[in-house]
């Protein structure tokens, strides 16, 4: 992935007229640049190049787009080649992609060494009666014990000098091997221990975690954090795993190393570990990209307990509709390995079956921490829900969930959204566009959308609550405000409005407007014409409520009817225009 932000800079720091006379000779026209147009064969030039609007169009054959879509259609090339081309002809670098080769070449010695590491433990496996008749204690073979590459580490101080004849080199204290005290002594950080090799998404080995045999403190001696190691976003077992994941389309996370272990023992292999640290963002973020369901599993105590709620939080964010997060809170006091060890495997798999989806965990979590049989438990948990509605980033299933809260709390809908300051769905850049209809170029919101497309800053004083959301070119306007209100959309001219559209539901809508938007217009005429569409939104607004109450005329409040005698007087023709004050 390009960040946005380097889209926008790029676009920022080109200028497209540059671009396409790299390939087609322009001719200054007014304000514009023409030219025959490369896409389809002509004789008098319909190709139009706006600087203004960093943006080209074809009146022939209806060819469009940005700088990055010129290169992209003109070169025949992708996105991604069209923006490094780009980025290279103004001396930029395309950010992720340099990062990722100079820490690789960065992180490769280190590996090396781990990856040395790692078969000398192997090897003192071999050699330790006591800790293979330990693994084998636990329940482990040697086939399991061969696939997770388990070792051990043997007791003494200096085992490692056997494997690293420069057992100075400070790289071996970088990657976590060797620690050096005060006095400046080197020696093994992992002595006597059962050793897991902790491998990235890719198998290198990064880190180890080392287990005592037997009784003893820490149980586990973990690699600390290292240019290779970042705990928090690492999965235990996922190389593993991975068949697994993809067969079931489900992954199970555990606490330990050895609950991936022990399960897959027992044949159940689509499992990975957090490493001995709460869910965090990039976990969860990693385990949604494997498969469409995530079943997180906790042991059942108070730790067990509170991190099942962190994992509820965390995955909150990163929810989208067509995927499943479940919390399973283990029967007992046993974790997966004993749990699966005692009952075996078509008991825990039916454990994993009846895990409780994350909504209804989250509601019944705060039901029992708000008690919503009295007024205050009742606004307690609207008060509790909202931090959590505003971090859900699945549209839909936040909508099941307000409501289901608003049931609960006995109020309406619309009040925990007031109350929890809920944006509502249309306002997500990414709604799905198949819930909406076609777009009508006769709607004043059509119109909106088409002088909003030469101002989009113009679209932080469009009274929003009238635009009609049902509409796509209704939704694409409410995308812009809350762009502009965000400082997401830069002023770069229209080019920059295509650009941050790519791959929305809106992208269609815009880019079909476009098909006129080379000509300049007159900045008077159309925010006039601006103004004229607002005014007509304001009274359509007003039409329809006088309708409303015209329709009630007979029960209405005292407050109602002093409404409607101010909305048929500002109907009146000759009234003052409602103009730019909210009503
Ligand atoms: P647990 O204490 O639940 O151990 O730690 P476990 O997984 O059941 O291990 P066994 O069955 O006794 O061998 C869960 C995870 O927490 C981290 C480790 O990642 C471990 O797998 N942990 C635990 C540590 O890092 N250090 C410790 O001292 C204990
Ligand atoms: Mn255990």
């Amino acid at each position: 992935m390009i960040p946005e932000n380097f889209i926008q800079d790029l676009l920022a720091r080109v200028d497209i007229v540059d671009v396409v006379e790299r390939y087609v000779p322009l001719k200054k026209a007014g304000a514009n640049y023409s030219a025959c147009c490369p896409f389809h064969s002509e004789k008098t030039p319909s190709f139009t190049v706006s600087p203004s609007k960093q943006f080209y169009h074809c009146f022939g054959c209806g060819a469009h787009g940005s700088a990055i879509g010129f290169l992209m259609q003109h070169a025949g090339i992708g996105f991604i080649e069209a923006v490094e081309d780009l980025a290279s002809s103004v001396g930029l670098q395309v950010p992720h992609e340099e990062r990722n080769t100079e820490i690789r070449a960065k992180k490769a010695p280190l590996t090396e060494l781990l990856a040395r590491a790692m078969a000398f433990f192997r090897e003192q496996l071999k050699a330790s009666p006591k800790a293979v008749d330990y693994l084998k204690g636990r329940g482990l073979t040697g086939e399991i014990a061969a696939k997770f590459a388990l070792g051990y580490a043997p007791d003494g101080w200096q085992g490692l000098q056997q494997v690293f004849a420069d057992y100075n080199d400070p790289a071996l204290v970088e990657c976590g091997l060797v620690i050096v005290n005060e006095q400046g002594r080197r020696y093994d950080r992992f002595r006597d221990r059962v050793m897991f090799p902790i491998q990235d998404q890719r198998g290198n080995v990064i880190g180890f975690g080392g287990r005592v045999i037997g009784e003893g403190e820490p149980k586990y001696l973990n690699s600390p954090e290292t240019p290779l190691f970042e705990k928090g976003r690492e999965l235990y077992g996922l190389p593993q795993a991975r068949k697994a994941i993809q067969e079931e389309d489900t992954v199970l996370v555990v606490e330990g190393y050895m609950d991936v272990v022990g399960l897959v023992q027992a044949g159940v292999e689509n499992v990975v570990a957090t490493l001995g640290t709460a869910a965090t963002d990039a976990n969860v973020q990693k385990l949604l990209k494997q498969a469409n369901r995530v079943v997180f599993c906790f042991d059942r105590d108070s730790a067990g307990d509170r991190a099942a709620w962190r994992a509820m939080e965390v995955s909150l964010g990163h929810l989208a509709d067509n995927k499943i997060v479940e919390i399973l809170q283990m029967p007992g006091n046993q974790d997966p390995d004993e749990f699966i060890r005692e009952h075996g495997r078509a008991a825990f798999v039916e454990q994993t079956r009846n895990a409780t989806r994350l909504s209804e965990f989250l509601l019944r979590e705060l039901v029992k921490q708000t008690n919503p049989s009295t007024a205050e438990g009742r606004a307690a948990l609207v008060h509790a829900a909202k931090p959590l509605l505003q971090k859900m980033s699945a549209p839909i299933l936040r909508v099941q969930l307000t409501k289901e809260i608003a049931h609960r709390a006995q109020v309406s809908q619309a009040e925990v959204e007031a109350q929890c300051g809920l944006k509502p769905l249309a306002r997500s850049r990414y709604a799905p566009a198949q819930m909406k209809q076609r777009p009508v170029p006769s709607s004043i919101e059509y119109k909106l959308l088409q002088i909003l497309l030469h101002k989009p800053e113009w679209a932080a004083s469009l009274p929003l609550d009238l635009i009609d959301r049902e509409r796509v070119e209704g939704d694409a306007l409410v995308a812009i405000a809350d762009a502009i209100e965000h400082g997401e959309l830069p002023a770069g001219g229209f080019g920059m409005l295509l650009e941050f559209f790519r791959n929305t539901p809106h992208e269609a809508l815009v880019a079909a407007i476009a098909a006129n938007m080379v000509e300049e217009v007159d900045l008077g005429a159309l925010e006039a014409m601006f103004n004229d569409s607002v005014t007509r939104l304001r009274q359509t607004a007003n039409e329809t409520e006088i309708k409303r109450l015209n329709a009630r005329a007979k029960d209405l409040t005292a407050e109602e009817r002093k409404r409607l005698v101010e909305l048929l007087a500002k109907k009146r023709p000759g009234a003052p225009s409602t103009g730019s004050t909210p009503i």
